[in-house]
């Protein structure tokens, strides 16, 4: 069975729409943020080494929840910027495009712990311009998230039927 992984934006609601689907959908879900922190340490500390070196953290844990199967993944807001990353989450994976719009993001996102966002939430809308060309061409389904979370879950629901 494939795994349905998770791209989009910082604060987009990857987490909170993988735990629901996993319980929807009675599958295991893994979050490469949560693993990273688990086996290397908190994120902001990891950034202190370099973005780079988070990057490089950042693989290996894609590199190795890849290799699962039949599980929900959901990945950091950045996991798409390497190739290498995106053709091992697409070898075994359904990628989903969590598109939230900025706007609703920027409101109330949380941005302790997220060192790209150490200067205030607004550096998101440039991110986001950046990123979104990136998440367009890698994701089997573009989902359109401008509603409360549970539309979101549906919507991905149906898609997967
Ligand atoms: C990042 C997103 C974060 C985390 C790290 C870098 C990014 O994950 O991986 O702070 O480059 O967009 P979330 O998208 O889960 O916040």
């Amino acid at each position: 069975m494939k795994n349905i992984v998770l791209i989009g934006i910082m604060g987009c609601g990857k987490t909170t729409v993988a735990e629901r689907l996993g319980e929807e959908l009675k599958r295991p879900v893994l979050d490469t943020d949560a693993l990273i922190e688990k086996d290397f340490g908190p994120i902001p500390k990891l950034f202190e080494q370099g973005e780079d070196y988070f990057r490089e953290v950042e693989s290996q844990i894609i590199s190795r929840v890849s290799a699962l199967e039949g599980v929900i993944i959901s990945t950091g807001g950045g996991a798409v910027l390497r190739e290498e990353n995106v053709k091992a989450l697409k070898k075994n994976g359904i990628i989903i495009f969590i598109d939230r719009p900025v706007d609703f993001i920027v409101k109330d996102i949380d941005c302790s712990g997220r060192p790209l966002l150490k200067n205030g939430p607004e550096a998101l809308r440039s991110l986001a311009e950046k990123r979104y060309p990136i998440y367009k061409a890698c994701c089997d389904y573009h989902v359109v998230s401008d509603n409360d979370l549970s539309h979101t879950i549906q919507r991905i629901v149906e898609i997967l039927r």
